[in-house]
Protein backbone atom coordinates (compact mmCIF):
# COMPACT_ATOMS: atom_id res chain seq x y z
CA UNK A 1 0.00 0.00 0.00
CA UNK A 2 1.52 3.42 -0.96
CA UNK A 3 1.68 6.61 1.61
CA UNK A 4 -1.21 8.53 2.18
CA UNK A 5 -0.16 12.19 0.32
CA UNK A 6 -1.55 14.10 3.20
CA UNK A 7 -1.00 17.63 2.38
CA UNK A 8 0.06 20.07 5.03
CA UNK A 9 -0.62 24.20 4.86
CA UNK A 10 -2.59 22.76 1.79
CA UNK A 11 -6.01 22.68 3.58
CA UNK A 12 -9.09 22.26 1.66
CA UNK A 13 -12.89 21.96 2.26
CA UNK A 14 -14.07 18.43 3.13
CA UNK A 15 -14.77 17.04 0.21
CA UNK A 16 -12.13 18.45 -1.43
CA UNK A 17 -9.35 16.67 0.95
CA UNK A 18 -11.62 13.61 0.57
CA UNK A 19 -11.14 13.09 -3.18
CA UNK A 20 -7.62 14.14 -2.52
CA UNK A 21 -7.30 11.04 -0.78
CA UNK A 22 -9.43 8.63 -2.23
CA UNK A 23 -7.71 9.67 -6.25
CA UNK A 24 -5.01 11.24 -7.47
CA UNK A 25 -5.77 10.57 -10.77
CA UNK A 26 -7.03 12.21 -14.04
CA UNK A 27 -10.36 11.48 -14.11
CA UNK A 28 -14.01 13.10 -13.65
CA UNK A 29 -16.33 13.49 -10.77
CA UNK A 30 -19.56 14.94 -9.94
CA UNK A 31 -20.02 18.79 -9.01
CA UNK A 32 -21.19 19.60 -5.31
CA UNK A 33 -23.53 22.75 -5.46
CA UNK A 34 -20.57 25.56 -4.83
CA UNK A 35 -18.84 23.68 -8.09
CA UNK A 36 -21.63 24.17 -9.89
CA UNK A 37 -21.98 27.63 -8.72
CA UNK A 38 -17.82 28.26 -9.33
CA UNK A 39 -18.17 26.27 -12.84
CA UNK A 40 -20.97 28.72 -14.07
CA UNK A 41 -19.31 31.77 -13.30
CA UNK A 42 -16.44 30.54 -15.10
CA UNK A 43 -18.26 29.58 -17.95
CA UNK A 44 -19.87 33.08 -18.00
CA UNK A 45 -15.89 34.65 -17.72
CA UNK A 46 -14.45 32.77 -20.63
CA UNK A 47 -17.67 33.30 -22.68
CA UNK A 48 -18.14 31.37 -26.19
CA UNK A 49 -14.32 31.05 -26.61
CA UNK A 50 -14.47 28.41 -24.34
CA UNK A 51 -16.36 25.24 -23.04
CA UNK A 52 -16.05 23.90 -19.92
CA UNK A 53 -15.86 19.93 -19.87
CA UNK A 54 -15.32 17.75 -17.12
CA UNK A 55 -13.18 18.11 -13.62
CA UNK A 56 -10.06 16.81 -12.84
CA UNK A 57 -9.15 15.35 -9.57
CA UNK A 58 -5.75 14.76 -8.17
CA UNK A 59 -5.71 18.08 -5.92
CA UNK A 60 -6.68 18.90 -2.82
CA UNK A 61 -6.48 22.95 -2.88
CA UNK A 62 -7.93 24.22 -6.34
CA UNK A 63 -10.21 23.44 -8.87
CA UNK A 64 -9.47 21.94 -12.21
CA UNK A 65 -11.29 21.65 -15.29
CA UNK A 66 -10.74 20.55 -19.01
CA UNK A 67 -11.96 22.85 -21.49
CA UNK A 68 -12.01 23.40 -24.97
CA UNK A 69 -10.45 26.23 -26.78
CA UNK A 70 -13.33 26.72 -29.81
CA UNK A 71 -10.72 28.78 -31.76
CA UNK A 72 -7.89 26.65 -31.54
CA UNK A 73 -9.78 23.64 -31.10
CA UNK A 74 -7.35 21.88 -28.64
CA UNK A 75 -8.06 21.17 -25.24
CA UNK A 76 -6.83 23.86 -21.81
CA UNK A 77 -7.61 23.54 -18.12
CA UNK A 78 -8.42 25.56 -16.24
CA UNK A 79 -7.29 25.97 -12.46
CA UNK A 80 -9.37 28.20 -10.10
CA UNK A 81 -9.19 29.08 -5.98
CA UNK A 82 -12.32 27.56 -4.98
CA UNK A 83 -14.43 30.35 -3.33
CA UNK A 84 -14.61 28.27 0.53
CA UNK A 85 -10.74 28.63 0.75
CA UNK A 86 -10.74 32.55 -0.55
CA UNK A 87 -9.32 33.68 2.40
CA UNK A 88 -6.83 36.74 1.66
CA UNK A 89 -3.84 34.34 2.39
CA UNK A 90 -5.11 31.97 0.10
CA UNK A 91 -6.14 34.31 -3.08
CA UNK A 92 -2.40 35.76 -2.17
CA UNK A 93 -1.04 32.16 -2.48
CA UNK A 94 -2.88 31.17 -5.39
CA UNK A 95 -2.10 35.11 -7.26
CA UNK A 96 1.68 34.27 -6.36
CA UNK A 97 1.28 30.38 -7.84
CA UNK A 98 0.11 32.57 -11.25
CA UNK A 99 2.54 35.05 -11.03
CA UNK A 100 5.51 32.48 -10.15
CA UNK A 101 4.47 29.75 -12.77
CA UNK A 102 4.06 32.34 -15.76
CA UNK A 103 7.53 33.31 -14.94
CA UNK A 104 9.20 29.15 -15.36
CA UNK A 105 9.69 28.69 -18.88
CA UNK A 106 10.89 25.01 -19.70
CA UNK A 107 10.23 22.36 -21.28
CA UNK A 108 9.94 19.70 -18.30
CA UNK A 109 7.46 22.76 -16.45
CA UNK A 110 3.58 22.95 -16.97
CA UNK A 111 3.22 26.73 -18.90
CA UNK A 112 0.87 29.40 -17.67
CA UNK A 113 -1.34 30.32 -20.75
CA UNK A 114 -2.96 33.49 -19.48
CA UNK A 115 -4.63 34.28 -16.13
CA UNK A 116 -7.86 36.61 -15.41
CA UNK A 117 -10.61 37.00 -12.46
CA UNK A 118 -13.84 35.21 -11.97
CA UNK A 119 -16.44 36.82 -9.37
CA UNK A 120 -13.29 37.80 -7.59
CA UNK A 121 -11.86 34.41 -7.85
CA UNK A 122 -8.45 34.11 -9.61
CA UNK A 123 -7.79 31.57 -12.01
CA UNK A 124 -5.10 30.80 -14.77
CA UNK A 125 -5.40 28.49 -17.95
CA UNK A 126 -2.22 25.91 -19.06
CA UNK A 127 -2.37 23.41 -22.03
CA UNK A 128 -3.77 20.30 -21.36
CA UNK A 129 -1.12 17.69 -20.97
CA UNK A 130 -2.33 14.67 -22.94
CA UNK A 131 -1.24 11.49 -20.50
CA UNK A 132 -1.39 10.80 -16.79
CA UNK A 133 -0.17 11.74 -14.00
CA UNK A 134 2.86 9.98 -11.98
CA UNK A 135 0.47 9.08 -9.28
CA UNK A 136 -2.29 7.07 -12.19
CA UNK A 137 0.80 5.64 -14.33
CA UNK A 138 2.08 3.74 -9.94
CA UNK A 139 -1.52 2.63 -9.90
CA UNK A 140 -0.49 0.30 -11.94
CA UNK A 141 2.93 -1.20 -10.47
CA UNK A 142 6.35 0.08 -10.55
CA UNK A 143 7.94 1.56 -13.39
CA UNK A 144 11.58 -0.12 -15.19
CA UNK A 145 14.75 1.29 -13.97
CA UNK A 146 15.15 2.99 -17.62
CA UNK A 147 11.31 5.08 -17.61
CA UNK A 148 12.58 5.64 -13.27
CA UNK A 149 15.51 7.24 -14.83
CA UNK A 150 13.79 9.73 -17.35
CA UNK A 151 11.48 11.02 -14.99
CA UNK A 152 14.20 11.79 -12.74
CA UNK A 153 16.18 13.30 -15.42
CA UNK A 154 13.22 15.67 -16.40
CA UNK A 155 12.45 16.73 -13.09
CA UNK A 156 15.76 17.34 -12.40
CA UNK A 157 16.08 19.18 -15.67
CA UNK A 158 12.71 21.32 -14.22
CA UNK A 159 14.19 21.57 -11.17
CA UNK A 160 17.90 23.04 -12.15
CA UNK A 161 15.80 25.95 -14.32
CA UNK A 162 13.44 26.76 -11.07
CA UNK A 163 15.69 26.67 -8.67
CA UNK A 164 18.36 28.50 -11.07
CA UNK A 165 15.70 31.18 -10.21
CA UNK A 166 14.83 31.13 -6.92
CA UNK A 167 12.39 29.10 -6.76
CA UNK A 168 12.14 26.20 -4.76
CA UNK A 169 8.65 23.67 -5.57
CA UNK A 170 8.36 21.91 -2.15
CA UNK A 171 5.54 19.65 -3.50
CA UNK A 172 7.81 17.59 -5.47
CA UNK A 173 5.23 14.02 -5.54
CA UNK A 174 4.09 11.79 -8.46
CA UNK A 175 0.54 13.67 -8.30
CA UNK A 176 2.67 16.96 -9.47
CA UNK A 177 4.45 14.99 -12.55
CA UNK A 178 2.68 14.39 -15.54
CA UNK A 179 3.53 12.55 -18.01
CA UNK A 180 2.99 13.14 -21.85
CA UNK A 181 4.83 11.75 -24.93
CA UNK A 182 7.79 9.46 -23.30
CA UNK A 183 8.46 12.83 -21.55
CA UNK A 184 7.99 13.99 -17.58
CA UNK A 185 6.93 17.90 -16.78
CA UNK A 186 6.31 19.29 -13.60
CA UNK A 187 3.01 21.06 -12.57
CA UNK A 188 1.47 22.79 -9.27
CA UNK A 189 3.60 25.53 -7.88
CA UNK A 190 1.47 26.02 -5.46
CA UNK A 191 3.26 26.22 -2.46
CA UNK A 192 6.66 27.31 -4.12
CA UNK A 193 8.62 29.52 -2.81
CA UNK A 194 10.80 32.27 -4.35
CA UNK A 195 14.06 32.08 -2.28
CA UNK A 196 14.16 36.11 -2.97
CA UNK A 197 10.88 37.12 -1.86
CA UNK A 198 11.26 35.45 1.36
CA UNK A 199 14.46 36.80 2.26
CA UNK A 200 14.66 38.58 5.44
CA UNK A 201 16.40 41.92 4.83
CA UNK A 202 19.75 41.58 6.62
CA UNK A 203 19.33 38.14 6.80
CA UNK A 204 21.54 36.88 3.94
CA UNK A 205 23.87 36.72 0.56
CA UNK A 206 22.49 36.13 -2.61
CA UNK A 207 21.00 32.26 -3.42
CA UNK A 208 22.28 30.32 -5.73
CA UNK A 209 21.44 26.44 -5.84
CA UNK A 210 24.86 25.44 -4.33
CA UNK A 211 25.14 28.39 -2.23
CA UNK A 212 23.95 29.48 0.93
CA UNK A 213 20.54 28.08 2.17
CA UNK A 214 18.12 30.40 2.36
CA UNK A 215 14.57 30.59 4.08
CA UNK A 216 11.82 29.16 2.76
CA UNK A 217 9.58 27.82 5.71
CA UNK A 218 7.95 30.23 8.77
CA UNK A 219 9.58 28.97 11.53
CA UNK A 220 8.02 26.18 13.04
CA UNK A 221 5.27 25.35 10.24
CA UNK A 222 5.94 22.35 7.90
CA UNK A 223 4.53 22.87 4.37
CA UNK A 224 4.21 20.22 1.44
CA UNK A 225 3.21 16.67 1.42
CA UNK A 226 4.69 14.37 4.70
CA UNK A 227 5.42 11.54 2.35
CA UNK A 228 8.03 13.84 0.59
CA UNK A 229 8.74 15.82 2.97
CA UNK A 230 12.63 16.46 3.62
CA UNK A 231 13.39 16.27 7.23
CA UNK A 232 14.31 20.20 7.87
CA UNK A 233 10.99 21.08 5.86
CA UNK A 234 9.05 18.34 7.93
CA UNK A 235 10.70 19.85 11.05
CA UNK A 236 9.55 23.52 9.75
CA UNK A 237 13.38 24.86 9.43
CA UNK A 238 13.69 28.36 8.31
CA UNK A 239 16.47 27.53 6.39
CA UNK A 240 14.98 24.88 4.16
CA UNK A 241 16.36 25.52 1.07
CA UNK A 242 16.38 23.63 -3.12
CA UNK A 243 17.97 20.55 -0.99
CA UNK A 244 14.49 19.61 -0.08
CA UNK A 245 13.18 19.35 -3.62
CA UNK A 246 16.16 16.71 -4.66
CA UNK A 247 14.87 14.60 -1.43
CA UNK A 248 11.33 14.97 -2.54
CA UNK A 249 13.01 13.47 -5.78
CA UNK A 250 14.44 10.50 -3.85
CA UNK A 251 11.54 10.10 -2.38
CA UNK A 252 9.48 10.15 -5.54
CA UNK A 253 12.49 7.74 -6.97
CA UNK A 254 12.44 4.87 -4.57
CA UNK A 255 8.29 4.95 -5.08
CA UNK A 256 8.97 4.74 -8.39
CA UNK A 257 11.05 1.72 -8.59
CA UNK A 258 9.71 -0.25 -5.39
CA UNK A 259 5.97 0.57 -5.63
CA UNK A 260 5.56 2.66 -2.61
CA UNK A 261 7.12 5.22 -0.84
CA UNK A 262 9.55 4.19 1.69
CA UNK A 263 8.08 6.05 5.00
CA UNK A 264 4.77 5.07 5.65
CA UNK A 265 2.70 5.46 8.83
CA UNK A 266 -0.80 5.81 10.24
CA UNK A 267 -0.97 9.95 10.64
CA UNK A 268 0.72 12.36 9.11
CA UNK A 269 2.72 13.11 12.05
CA UNK A 270 3.80 9.62 12.42
CA UNK A 271 5.29 9.78 8.67
CA UNK A 272 7.05 13.39 9.32
CA UNK A 273 8.52 11.52 12.51
CA UNK A 274 9.85 8.87 10.15
CA UNK A 275 11.41 11.25 7.76
CA UNK A 276 13.06 12.90 10.93
CA UNK A 277 14.39 9.68 11.99
CA UNK A 278 14.09 6.39 10.19
CA UNK A 279 16.73 5.73 7.76
CA UNK A 280 14.78 4.51 4.30
CA UNK A 281 14.52 0.62 4.05
CA UNK A 282 17.28 -0.72 1.32
CA UNK A 283 15.64 -0.18 -2.28
CA UNK A 284 17.18 -3.05 -2.98
CA UNK A 285 15.24 -5.63 -0.49
CA UNK A 286 12.71 -4.24 -2.36
CA UNK A 287 13.50 -5.16 -5.51
CA UNK A 288 16.71 -6.36 -6.78
CA UNK A 289 17.34 -5.22 -10.43
CA UNK A 290 18.46 -1.84 -9.53
CA UNK A 291 21.61 -0.68 -10.76
CA UNK A 292 23.64 -0.01 -7.80
CA UNK A 293 24.88 3.15 -9.20
CA UNK A 294 21.41 4.35 -9.28
CA UNK A 295 20.78 3.02 -5.66
CA UNK A 296 23.64 4.81 -4.79
CA UNK A 297 22.65 7.94 -5.91
CA UNK A 298 18.66 7.94 -4.58
CA UNK A 299 20.66 7.14 -0.91
CA UNK A 300 22.44 10.45 -1.29
CA UNK A 301 19.00 11.86 -2.02
CA UNK A 302 17.34 10.49 0.90
CA UNK A 303 20.38 11.94 3.37
CA UNK A 304 18.57 13.46 6.12
CA UNK A 305 21.34 16.29 6.32
CA UNK A 306 20.70 18.25 3.11
CA UNK A 307 24.99 18.93 2.70
CA UNK A 308 24.90 15.14 1.92
CA UNK A 309 22.78 14.97 -0.71
CA UNK A 310 23.95 16.30 -4.40
CA UNK A 311 24.62 19.78 -4.25
CA UNK A 312 22.30 20.84 -7.32
CA UNK A 313 19.91 19.51 -9.27
CA UNK A 314 21.90 20.14 -12.26
CA UNK A 315 24.49 18.21 -10.52
CA UNK A 316 22.26 15.43 -10.00
CA UNK A 317 21.42 15.54 -13.44
CA UNK A 318 24.59 15.08 -14.74
CA UNK A 319 25.53 11.74 -12.26
CA UNK A 320 22.14 10.46 -14.26
CA UNK A 321 24.00 10.52 -17.46
CA UNK A 322 26.59 8.11 -16.06
CA UNK A 323 25.34 4.89 -18.45
CA UNK A 324 26.00 2.15 -14.92
CA UNK A 325 23.00 4.26 -13.98
CA UNK A 326 20.71 1.73 -16.37
CA UNK A 327 22.70 -0.75 -17.08
CA UNK A 328 25.52 -1.21 -14.56
CA UNK A 329 25.93 -3.86 -11.65
CA UNK A 330 23.08 -4.75 -9.70
CA UNK A 331 23.28 -3.27 -5.93
CA UNK A 332 23.89 -6.11 -3.63
CA UNK A 333 21.30 -6.68 -0.21
CA UNK A 334 23.39 -5.34 2.47
CA UNK A 335 24.88 -8.38 4.52
CA UNK A 336 25.14 -9.85 1.12
CA UNK A 337 28.73 -10.16 0.45
CA UNK A 338 28.60 -11.75 4.26
CA UNK A 339 26.02 -13.85 2.85
CA UNK A 340 27.99 -14.68 -0.39
CA UNK A 341 31.53 -15.84 2.19
CA UNK A 342 29.30 -17.83 4.22
CA UNK A 343 28.28 -19.58 0.79
CA UNK A 344 31.84 -20.06 0.08
CA UNK A 345 33.42 -21.34 2.93
CA UNK A 346 30.63 -24.08 2.50
CA UNK A 347 30.94 -24.93 -0.72
CA UNK A 348 34.99 -25.47 -0.03
CA UNK A 349 34.11 -27.34 3.12
CA UNK A 350 31.50 -29.60 1.38
CA UNK A 351 34.14 -30.09 -1.03
CA UNK A 352 37.08 -31.16 1.29
CA UNK A 353 34.72 -33.45 3.18
CA UNK A 354 33.47 -35.06 -0.34
CA UNK A 355 37.56 -35.58 -1.37
CA UNK A 356 38.53 -37.55 2.13
CA UNK A 357 35.67 -39.79 1.83
CA UNK A 358 36.22 -40.55 -1.95
CA UNK A 359 40.27 -40.98 -0.70
CA UNK A 360 39.00 -43.18 2.41
CA UNK A 361 36.43 -45.49 0.26
CA UNK A 362 39.04 -45.71 -2.78
CA UNK A 363 41.68 -47.27 -0.10
CA UNK A 364 39.23 -49.40 1.29
CA UNK A 365 38.89 -50.96 -1.87
CA UNK A 366 42.21 -51.59 -2.44
N1 LIG B 1 -2.28 20.90 -17.33
C1 LIG B 1 -2.80 19.76 -16.91
N2 LIG B 1 -3.09 18.77 -17.79
C2 LIG B 1 -3.64 17.60 -17.37
N3 LIG B 1 -3.90 17.33 -16.08
C3 LIG B 1 -3.63 18.26 -15.15
C4 LIG B 1 -3.08 19.52 -15.51
N4 LIG B 1 -2.92 20.25 -14.40
C5 LIG B 1 -3.35 19.49 -13.38
N5 LIG B 1 -3.79 18.30 -13.81
C6 LIG B 1 -4.35 17.20 -12.98
O1 LIG B 1 -5.09 17.79 -11.94
C7 LIG B 1 -4.51 17.44 -10.68
C8 LIG B 1 -4.57 18.63 -9.74
O2 LIG B 1 -3.86 19.71 -10.28
P1 LIG B 1 -2.84 20.53 -9.39
O3 LIG B 1 -2.33 21.67 -10.22
O4 LIG B 1 -1.83 19.61 -8.81
O5 LIG B 1 -3.84 21.10 -8.27
P2 LIG B 1 -3.74 21.21 -6.69
O6 LIG B 1 -3.07 22.52 -6.43
O7 LIG B 1 -5.15 21.21 -6.26
O8 LIG B 1 -2.94 20.03 -6.19
C9 LIG B 1 -3.07 16.97 -10.98
O9 LIG B 1 -2.63 16.00 -10.05
C10 LIG B 1 -3.23 16.38 -12.34
O10 LIG B 1 -3.67 15.04 -12.20
MG1 LIG C 1 -1.20 19.13 -6.94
Amino acid sequence: MRAMAWPILRASPQSNMRRARQSNSLCTVSSPAHMTDIRAALQRTLGDAFTLEHELTGGGMSTVFVANDNTLNRKVVVKVLPSALATTVSTDRFNREILMSAALQHPHIVPVLSAGEVDGLPYFMMPFIDGESLRTRLTRGPLSVSEAVGVMRDVARALTYAHGRDVVHRDIKPDNILLTGGAAVVTDFGVAKALTASRPAQRRAPVTPGGSPAAITLQGIAIGTPAYMAPEQAAGDPNTDHRADLYALGVVAWEMLAGAAPFQGASPQQVMAAQLVNRPPSLVTRRYNVPRALVTIIEQLLEKEPALRPRTAADLARALNNPDIISGAFGSVPGGAWRQQRMRVAAVAFFLALAGFLFWWIRGRK
